[in-house]
């Protein structure tokens, strides 16, 4: 019910802006702010989809350079002296021209209070049409590939009829199709196991004289200018134009025609695939919006990039190979794919991986395809699964005026008044390297930059900013407005599908503190984001640094927030108080610490790479249930309720639904499975029985509806084998007594773990 409370007092905020801070007063010293312990943060959803409509049609007004801070109704406007004040470097600019006549019965809208946020639709178009280039694994099972095949085919009807699309092939070798040749099928081959560079693949592709029509080429009406005379214009074609074509040449592909010993991998060359991808957009589409979707049914097994050898015997690294360090071609390989990463991601192209395979596809080492460039990566056991299959048209979804829900080629600015400084960003992004007053001396994350470039942006993306306080304690100026404010403004330029240029400014003010000890600072803790951040934190330095000391870190962090943020006597437990605001933190970070996230040794190195990255993505509410998921519970005569995640929540005659957001899982009491197995849901007299059984299956069909990627949908029984995985997720309370944090019937159903349980760890921290 607390959550509820929280979720009511923020989301209106986060509806028109998109954005969720850890500490909604500012600190007004930088002594102050380090007391803090969490640092100060936004999580930000750039294209966040708004209610009201606040895309206008012209261009912005922007401050002198190197400011460009763009007007906001944080901004001083002298009307008749016709000038504004920058807020954050507090220059006079002349109003344009055309806001002459600008008063209090024609205020522009990006002036008034309620457009914090506003996007600009710009007059300069996107020099292309968005491409999509499938690069497909045909190393498969018949009906694998042939389920993704009728995928892709489908997917075809969804892309708007200019968008530009191209295949790629491979397996043993890797072959780029041809599509504006209509005689006969036509492809260009490279071998898979060569290390091609940036060059070689242009060559090969006849990609290096850029302006040189090939001959006998004709132009198409209707065609983009800069496509009229684009050498790629072989490969890559507007799909109402190579529909046919290119259904063609998916119906006709065939699984890799190599013989495979029994004993053998299929030889596949991800990696040369992948460079022939990037280094095809290269030339001639930098800098415009791209997506490669690689499709892979297996590991690379050849050439560079390579992540297992073709020896069946010789198994893909685990978790244990690489804390032993006994990983032959796991350095050689995210070193091949960092660097490819990086390559695209100054093309400004995205990368996507979809694996369907039972066993790992090497995630792990290509993970930096995907987020370095914004792409997504979507985790199946097969092309056949419609967890695949559904997720994957979501990515096609279309808003109002039938344009994708996707941006291309973004990249965001952030601006601050002199009190603070942005110290960095986690999120689907790389650094642009650029410097500017607003840059901290600290970094975190993605930092020592005030500009990050995002290839790939959807409307939930959520990227993590941090900042910290610079002024130094000096006498608190009181203002007759009441507080000041500290600003930050979010500039996010980035191709539209529709064609256009947009601009999306949020500009947000926070109160500044009044003299030390304000205690308006601790009640404006945002506990929920609060965890988010710090969740991105460890899992950021998770990505680098031992596990046990990421561990150690969020136990520092946790003790040192409850030792500034709560009223005890020393040596004296029971006297512990957390203020209200910070009341479910501790769990949070318990949670945290139990999950996939930071725990590793259950899961494979390639899920673990997924959920890092989903949840680097994602917002305030969906980034909770992952680390904290949800459970509810049905019984007869009353109403569903949430209920602990506590093995004390497992009842006989009770139905749980628990949601880990990769997860959703319903799971039979005792006494409700044994009935059910009799069938009492099909006989009369039992229609209450029948009811109850639906209930969670319907409220599970709508938490499934709207998620991306599709979450795996399980049904168990109390004692099956499936119920292991509701365990692990409980906290292991056994059969404590004299506890505060539970408040629940003690007939607790014992969970065998090592794993302390919530109240040890309370128990622990107010010691
Ligand atoms: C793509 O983004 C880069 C910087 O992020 C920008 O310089 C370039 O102009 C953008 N592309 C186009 C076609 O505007
Ligand atoms: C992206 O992947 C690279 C490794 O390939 C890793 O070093 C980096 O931390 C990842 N970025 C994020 C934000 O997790
Ligand atoms: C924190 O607690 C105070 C007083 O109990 C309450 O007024 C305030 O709304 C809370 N703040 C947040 C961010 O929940
Ligand atoms: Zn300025």
């Amino acid at each position: 019910m607390e959550l509820e409370h929280l979720k009511d007092q923020w989301s209106l905020i986060e509806d028109t802006d998109g954005v969720r801070l850890s500490w909604n007063v500012i600190p007004s010293s930088r002594l102050e702010a380090s007391r803090l312990v969490v640092p100060i943060g936004v999580l930000y959803t750039p294209l966040k989809e708004k209610t009201e409509n606040s895309v206008v049609q012209y261009e912005p007004v922007a401050c002198k350079a190197p400011c460009r801070a763009v007007l906001n109704p944080y901004c001083t406007v002298d009307v008749r002296a016709k000038l504004w004040i920058c807020p954050f470097c507090l220059q006079r600019n002349a109003l344009p021209p055309h806001y002459k006549d600008i008063g209090p019965s024609s205020w522009p809208l990006e002036l008034s209070p309620g457009f914090s946020t506003i996007e600009y639709k710009l007059a300069r178009p996107a020099p292309a049409p968005p491409i999509f280039l499938f690069v497909v694994d045909t190393c498969q099972e018949e009906d694998s590939l042939k389920a993704l095949k009728d995928s892709l085919i489908m997917s075809l009807s969804l892309l708007p009829s200019t968008t530009l699309v191209g295949l790629i092939t491979y397996g043993t070798m890797a072959q780029v199709h041809e599509l504006g040749y209509t005689e006969c099928a036509k492809s260009y081959v490279f071998r898979g196991n060569k290390d091609y560079t940036a060059k070689q693949v242009q060559e090969m592709l006849g990609l290096l004289a850029p302006g040189v029509r090939p001959q006998g080429a004709l132009v198409m009406p209707g065609q983009h200018p800069q496509q009229r005379m684009n050498p790629s214009s072989r490969f890559l074609l507007p799909v109402q134009q190579c529909e046919i074509e290119l259904t063609n040449a998916l119906e006709q592909l065939q699984k890799d025609p190599w013989p495979v010993a029994n004993d053998k991998r299929p030889l596949r060359c991800t990696g040369v695939a992948m460079s022939v991808a990037v280094g095809l957009l290269e030339t001639s589409f930098q800098n415009t919006g791209a997506r490669i979707m690689l499709f892979a049914g297996g590991p690379s097994t050849e050439g560079p990039g390579l992540v297992v050898g073709p020896e069946l015997r010789e198994p893909i690294r685990s978790h244990h190979d690489i804390e032993r360090d006994n990983i032959k071609y796991y350095k050689k390989a995210v070193k091949f794919y960092d660097t490819l990463a990086k390559r695209t991601a100054n093309n400004g192209h995205i990368i996507d991986i979809f694996a369907g395979c039972l066993d790992q596809v090497g995630l792990l080492e290509m993970k930096s395809l995907a987020n370095s460039t914004g792409g997504h990566m979507i985790l199946t056991d097969s092309f056949t699964s419609s967890m695949f299959r559904q997720s994957f048209v979501k990515i096609f979804d279309k808003d109002a005026q039938d344009n994708l829900l996707m941006g291309f080629n973004a990249s965001l600015e952030v601006l601050t008044t002199k009190e603070l400084k942005v110290t960095g960003l986690i999120g689907h992004a790389i650094s642009m390297n650029k410097k500017s007053t607003s840059v901290g001396e600290t970094e975190c994350g993605i930092g020592n930059t005030c500009s990050w470039k995002m290839c790939g942006i959807t409307p939930t993306t959520s990227v993590a900013t941090y900042f910290e306080v610079t002024t130094q304690a000096g006498p608190v100026q009181h203002q007759q407005q009441g507080p000041q404010k500290a600003l930050i403004q979010f500039l996010t330029y980035y191709q539209h599908s529709s064609g256009q240029f947009h601009l999306r400014v949020t500009t947000i003010g926070r109160d500044l503190s009044g003299p030390a000890g304000d205690p308006s600072i601790a009640h404006s803790f945002d506990q929920e984001t609060a965890a988010v951040l710090m969740a991105r934190i460890a899992v950021f330095k998770a990505e680098v640094d031992d596990g046990p000391d990421v561990l150690r870190w969020v136990d520092r962090m946790l003790i040192r927030l409850c030792s500034r943020f709560a009223d005890y006597r020393k040596d004296d437990p029971s006297s512990f108080r957390l203020e209200k605001n910070f009341t479910l933190y501790p769990q949070f970070m318990f949670h945290l610490r139990r999950s996939q996230f930071l725990q590793v040794f259950n899961n494979s190195p390639d899920e673990t790479a997924f959920y890092r990255h989903v949840l680097n993505r994602e917002d305030v509410g969906n980034s909770l249930i992952m680390i904290q998921p949800t459970l509810d519970s049905y019984t007869f005569d009353q109403p569903s309720r949430p209920v602990l995640l506590d093995s004390t929540s497992i009842q006989p005659n009770h139905i749980l639904l628990l949601d880990t957001f990769f997860h959703i899982l319903i799971f039979h009491g005792e006494t409700i499975a044994e009935w059910r197995k009799i069938g009492y849901q099909d006989q009369e007299g039992y229609e209450n029985f029948k009811e109850l059984l639906e209930a969670p299956k319907e409220d599970a069909r709508e938490l499934i509806g709207d998620r991306f990627p599709l979450p795996r949908f399980i049904v168990c029984d109390a004692g099956g084998s499936q119920a292991r995985f509701l365990l692990s997720k409980l906290n292991p309370s056994t059969t404590h007594q004299g506890t505060t944090w539970g408040g629940v019937p003690q007939n607790a159903q014992t969970i065998f773990t090592d794993d302390v349980s919530l109240q040890t760890f309370m128990e622990h921290l107010m010691k």
